[in-house]
């Protein structure tokens, strides 16, 4: 009897393991909520040989948005016996296992449907069966509920609740993942737009890289044209044609960068020198900044070391920082300068941005890098919080500081051997 025990044993072990393996593949494979519920579902009823499953998710305002079942048989009235109860749901109508589950992390267990279920329909078909409901939760945030109809004998099973709640939980760690992941895409819709609206501020910075050579040219041809004309020194044309070539070139660099700078899709990390990059931006603000009678002082130290980055992200924060400042001296009486350095500091690299204008009140300071926070008329608000994610997403840290004479602070760190983390 006891060689018989441990082979019922066996092969319920087995049949559970079966069950976190396919459960546990789903959830690291399936992208789509409403297909790895049902899914979840369908290996619960297949697999372990549960009567039926059904899950309930929540949106954000705590409001049924999906449900999914498994091992219900169709009936003449209605599909199925489930489609009352999810009729009921879509109501907000919940069931007394459901109202349980909602108000206590403990697994729900129904020895007696018959007695214990009043309010359920599928209760008088479920005179043999017992029953079990968990909640879905993650980090204190209630993502809905499952509830399964089994064999009366395994709702007193203590391993058999265990394992529904570990599942419950991994269920809901993998929701809050694709949600972060969902997110993800907004982040970056943002990132784009955000880069959109600084290559705006700029325009005039690259309109005038570009005239520069585009002037040169300009020179060079009326050069060629009087040598042709006036069968001058035809020794020079080599040279002149040379320097136009130059010229062309350095027009279609700009164009290029200005493309990379604004190119959507995934970030590219490469070992990054950051003084270029840096330097490359303040190129494209130098004629904007001029014309707001500001002084950008720079000052980089030559001998930090390359780091892991995605160049034109930090372009696009230094950019970010820049314009702020920029627009916080606009109408601020006094000397408007700009001081932007890097340096080594332990084992990170560090970019600091700092102004003379007005500084930010400490009753904004917490709020400065929220998304859409802003004290413009006509601004996004969204750079700060953009280029706060976009340094987080190098491994490092972007804070504020006040200065001491008044003005602001923004300091970037970056540790160098950010590589291991990134990835
Ligand atoms: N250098 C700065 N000096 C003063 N205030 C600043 C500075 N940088 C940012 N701020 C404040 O932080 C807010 C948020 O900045 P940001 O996220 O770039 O959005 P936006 O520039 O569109 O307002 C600004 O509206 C401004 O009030
Ligand atoms: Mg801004």
């Amino acid at each position: 009897m006891g060689k018989n025990i441990r082979i019922e044993q066996i092969e319920r072990l087995n049949l559970v393991l079966n069950v976190i393996r396919d459960v546990g593949r789903l959830l690291v494979s399936e992208k789509d909520k409403k297909k790895l519920i049902k899914g979840i579902c369908d290996i619960l009823v297949e697999k372990r040989g549960y009567f039926n499953a059904w899950i309930g998710l929540f949106d954000f305002e705590q409001k049924i948005e999906l449900v999914a079942d498994s091992g219900f048989e169709s009936q003449s009235d209605f599909n199925s016996q489930f489609d009352m109860i999810r009729e009921g749901l879509k109501k907000q109508e919940f069931t007394r296992c459901i109202q349980e589950t909602l108000n206590s992390d403990k697994v729900f267990a129904v020895m007696d449907p018959v007695k214990e279920c009043h309010d359920c329909i599928l209760a008088e078909d479920y005179s043999d069966r017992g029953g079990l409901a968990v909640q879905v939760t993650h980090e204190g945030v209630n993502y809905g509920f499952m509830v399964l109809s089994i064999p009366r004998n395994l709702a007193m099973d203590e391993t058999e609740k265990t394992l529904i709640k570990e599942m419950a939980d991994d269920i809901a760690a993998c929701l809050y993942r694709l949600d972060i992941a969902n997110s993800n895409d907004v982040h970056g819709f943002l990132r784009v737009q955000d880069k959109m609206t600084s290559l705006g501020r700029v325009t005039a910075g690259i309109a005038h890289e570009i005239r520069n050579p585009l002037s040169g040219i300009y020179i060079y041809l009326k050069a060629l044209k009087k040598i042709y004309n006036h069968m001058g020194d035809i020794t020079r044309v080599v040279s002149i044609i040379d320097k136009i070539e130059l010229a062309s070139n350095k027009i279609e660099s700009i164009i290029q960068r200005v493309m990379d700078f604004s190119k959507p899709g995934q970030p590219q990390f490469v070992m990054t020198d950051l003084n270029h990059y840096i330097d490359d931006v303040t190129k494209l603000t130098a004629v904007t900044l001029r014309k707001n009678g500001i002084q950008l002082i720079k000052d980089f130290d030559p001998d930090i070391p390359e780091c892991y980055a995605e160049p034109h992200l930090i372009e696009q924060v230094i950019l970010n920082l820049i314009t702020n400042a920029s627009e916080a001296m606009e109408e601020f009486p006094g000397e408007k300068r700009i001081e932007l350095s890097t340096f080594r500091k332990g084992d990170c690299i560090v970019i600091s941005v700092r102004d003379t204008g007005p500084g930010i009140p400490v009753s904004r300071q917490s709020r400065i890098f929220d998304p859409f926070y802003t004290t413009k008329a006509n601004s996004s608000g969204i750079g700060l919080s953009i280029s706060h994610r976009i340094i987080i997403d190098h491994g490092g840290t972007l804070k504020f500081s006040p200065s001491r004479t008044g003005g602001a602070i923004f300091i970037i760190e970056i540790p160098f051997e950010n590589k291991k983390r990134i990835r």
